[in-house]
């Protein structure tokens, strides 16, 4: 499905309920079908790929039904069973390095695989610390399909190179299940959501900075608010942030300090953001935004704070072709890795619009303030992110663009377009 984003004269007014977050939206049906016990997970995505885990976590044995068209109860009876079929990740890289890392550790065997972009995504930063734990882990050259035969895992010390969410989820729920001490240290502090979950389901698990330690446990059912998705609100920052006259708040919007990290940037670039109303549901933090129209000024974007708004970085190329001044975002290298590579393919789209862009080994450097022209056709590379950054740009172009496989969005947010609609009525 192709779509057409005009230009938009209108400002954005109002306010929108942001809807659930992705990440909180996969552990929660993970850890609660882990858990003996009914749990209630309220607000749960319908977003593609929290579904991939719910459907993953049924065929692992876990009773999951959705009790209206948000809520789910899951009654885990904390144990996995052997599935019958492959378990089909689809786009989902979360679910298949969560799943290693729970899979690991069972007395039988699993197959995971996932989509073709899937495909392409590197499993080799699991399946090394996992092969450490005792996992037996045959793939293809580090990627899907990925064949797990049940071991018995051992805790290890593990020192990662990168600051990723996923490695060390993986690695914790792997020690979940592991004899002894489980213990990862990452290089900066990448989103806890894991570590704040795990805590309120009564795991045995510590965090001292940037190093956490897991010893196994048995989860305790729990009932679960899932967050709004800040990773989603950050379109409607950008936009209210870019279009003259805007004045919007977005509720329920999860602001963990470890995702926060786009409102830092928006407050550097001379952002008018302000936090409403916080807190604290389901061990996470939430509130509302007040976000208005504003002369934006470039800045550097670097260092602990690449991993605290890696998903936010395809939207900030845009805010950056809106900003006064050279902005310079360096040290995002694994933007490469993800649906996409999303450095040239942010590169490739902004430039057909006419932004000043270029791609650098790292990141991006972007010349602003730039009048977008649009009449250009967008490909979204099969990436939600890119579809979504790509749609706010066009609102702010003098001439139509034609996005390609816009659907792309309903990986992680089917409500977006009906969300911008309501705001520019
Ligand atoms: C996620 C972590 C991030 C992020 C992804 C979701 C998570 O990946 O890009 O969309 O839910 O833990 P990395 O932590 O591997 O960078």
């Amino acid at each position: 499905m192709a779509n057409m984003i005009p230009p938009v004269k209108k400002s954005l007014n109002g306010s929108i309920i942001i809807p659930s977050d992705k990440s909180v939206s996969h552990r929660a049906v993970m850890f609660a079908s882990l858990a003996k016990g009914e749990s209630v997970i309220h607000n749960f995505s319908r977003g593609a790929d929290p579904i991939s885990s719910m459907e993953i976590c049924s065929a692992l044995g876990a009773d999951i039904k959705f009790s209206d068209s948000n809520t789910l109860i899951v009654n885990g009876k904390g144990l996995l069973s052997k599935p019958v079929n492959v378990l089909n990740c689809g786009n989902s890289g979360t679910t298949m390095r969560f799943m290693c890392g729970i899979l690991a550790g069972q007395t039988f065997d699993s197959v995971l695989m996932g989509d073709e972009s899937l495909s392409k995504r590197p499993m080799k930063r699991v399946i090394e610390p996992l092969t450490l734990m005792g996992a037996n882990i045959i793939s293809d050259n580090y990627h899907e399909p990925i064949k797990i035969s049940g071991a018995d895992l051992h805790g290890i010390s593990y020192s990662s190179k990168i600051s990723s969410a996923q490695v060390k989820s993986c690695l914790l729920l792997a020690g979940l299940n592991a004899n002894g001490l489980t213990e990862y240290t990452e290089p900066s502090i990448s989103r806890n959501h894991s570590e704040l979950m795990l805590k309120y389901m009564n795991a045995d698990i510590e965090t001292f900075g940037t190093t956490n330690i897991i010893r196994k446990s048995v989860l305790e059912p729990q009932e679960i608010h899932v967050i709004g998705d800040i990773s989603s609100a950050a379109y409607f920052i950008v936009a209210a942030n870019i279009l003259p006259n805007s004045d919007i708040i977005i509720r329920n919007v999860g602001l963990n300090a470890t995702r926060t990290g786009i409102i830092d940037v928006i407050k550097a670039m001379g952002g008018n953001i302000e936090i409403l109303d916080k807190k604290i549901v389901s061990n996470e933090l939430v509130g509302d935004l007040r976000v208005r129209y504003s002369q934006l000024k470039a800045c550097t974007i670097e260092g602990e704070i690449i991993p605290q708004l890696i998903d936010e970085l395809p939207i900030i190329s845009v805010l950056a072709t809106q900003a006064e001044g050279q902005t310079i975002i360096k040290n995002a290298e694994d933007l490469k890795n993800k649906e996409t590579n999303r450095i040239t393919a942010m590169v490739t789209e902004l430039k057909k619009v006419g932004a000043d862009i270029v791609e650098t080994e790292d990141g991006f450097i972007i010349n602003g303030k730039t009048k977008l022209q649009g009449d250009a056709e967008i490909n979204t590379y099969f990436d939600h992110r890119i579809a979504m950054s790509m749609y706010v740009a066009g609102l702010v172009c003098e001439k139509s663009i034609l996005i390609k496989d816009f659907e792309w969005v309903n990986i992680s947010f089917p409500e977006f377009e009906k969300l911008f609609n309501r705001l520019m009525q």
